[in-house]
């Protein structure tokens, strides 16, 4: 939800840059799935460009710095607060009302706590930044479930979040990255997989 906001802001000041830019990159000889690796650099530069263009950076600043590890540490799961990523496509941020069934009594006197509550309060959420995602151009559709139905682990595809902090874009997910999984463990490469 943040994202496509964020991508519709975007879009308004500059649609028809990226939509050149990428129609162009989508009318190039489509690559083959064996071909990904050679495919990979050229992907790159046209995603990494369009993260830039939607301002989703490596290191997002984040309105607090929420501590995953001090979090997990606490023996919080996941799913405790990406609550659907078991069930569908979307792994899902927390509400700030998902922050506040602790810290209505934890750590209340904290400088930091203090400024969550300040959003329950007020009755809005924080404004945390995506880290991961895809842009509606990229034209590629992801679903959490399956992957987590077949034991792939959290960290295969975002990292050791559990050591970070506010969560850090460390793993590329770039075409190459999916396809060679699939690969190797005979899910499906069809295009239509992946991309709508
Ligand atoms: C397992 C998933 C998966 C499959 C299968 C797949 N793709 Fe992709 N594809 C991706 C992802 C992820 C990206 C990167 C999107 C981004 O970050 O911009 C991508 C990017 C692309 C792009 C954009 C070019 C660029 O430089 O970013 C094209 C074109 C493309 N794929 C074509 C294909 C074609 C043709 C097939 C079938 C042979 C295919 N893809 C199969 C996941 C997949
Ligand atoms: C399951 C309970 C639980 C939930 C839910 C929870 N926290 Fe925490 N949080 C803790 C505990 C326990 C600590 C450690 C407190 C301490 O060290 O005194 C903590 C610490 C923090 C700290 C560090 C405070 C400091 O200055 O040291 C921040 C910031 C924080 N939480 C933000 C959040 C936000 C934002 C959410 C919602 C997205 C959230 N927490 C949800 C239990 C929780
Ligand atoms: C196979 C790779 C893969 C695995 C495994 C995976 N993710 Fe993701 N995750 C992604 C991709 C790709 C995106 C971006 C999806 C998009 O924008 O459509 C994403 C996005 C997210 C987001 C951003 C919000 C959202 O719902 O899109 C969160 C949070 C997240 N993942 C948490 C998790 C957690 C927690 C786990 C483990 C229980 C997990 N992910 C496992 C690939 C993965
Ligand atoms: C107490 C709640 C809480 C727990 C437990 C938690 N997260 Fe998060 N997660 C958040 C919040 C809040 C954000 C948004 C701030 C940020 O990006 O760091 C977030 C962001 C993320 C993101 C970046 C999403 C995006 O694309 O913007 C990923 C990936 C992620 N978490 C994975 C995990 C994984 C993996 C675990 C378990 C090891 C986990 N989280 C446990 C609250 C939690
Ligand atoms: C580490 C391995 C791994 C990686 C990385 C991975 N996948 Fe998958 N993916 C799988 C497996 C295994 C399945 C098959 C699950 C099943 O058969 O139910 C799957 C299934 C899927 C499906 C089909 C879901 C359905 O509804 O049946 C989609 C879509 C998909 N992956 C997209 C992606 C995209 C996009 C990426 C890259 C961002 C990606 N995957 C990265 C292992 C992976």
């Amino acid at each position: 939800m943040l994202r496509s906001n964020r991508a519709q802001g975007a879009l308004i000041l500059q649609p028809l840059a990226l939509v050149a830019f990428l129609t162009a990159a989508a009318c190039g000889a489509p690559p083959s799935v064996d071909a990904a690796k050679v495919f990979t650099p050229a992907h790159q530069s046209t995603g990494e460009a369009a993260r830039e263009f939607f301002g989703m950076r490596a290191v997002a600043v984040q309105p607090i710095p929420f501590p995953h590890k001090t979090h997990i540490a606490k023996k919080a799961e996941c799913v405790d607060c990406h609550e659907s990523v078991e069930k569908g496509p979307i792994a899902g941020i927390p509400s700030v009302k998902t922050c506040m069934i602790c810290h209505s009594q934890i750590a209340t006197d904290k400088p930091l706590i203090k400024q969550v509550t300040g959003y329950a309060d007020k009755g809005i959420e924080i404004p945390w930044q995506r880290v991961y995602g895809f842009t509606r151009e990229a034209h590629v559709r992801f679903n959490h479930a399956p992957h987590i139905r077949a034991s792939v682990a959290c960290a295969t595809c975002h990292g050791d979040v559990a050591n970070q902090t506010v969560a850090e874009r460390v793993v590329d997910h770039n075409m190459g990255f999916c396809v060679n999984c699939h690969k190797q463990k005979n899910a499906s490469n069809d295009c239509l997989t992946c991309h709508f």
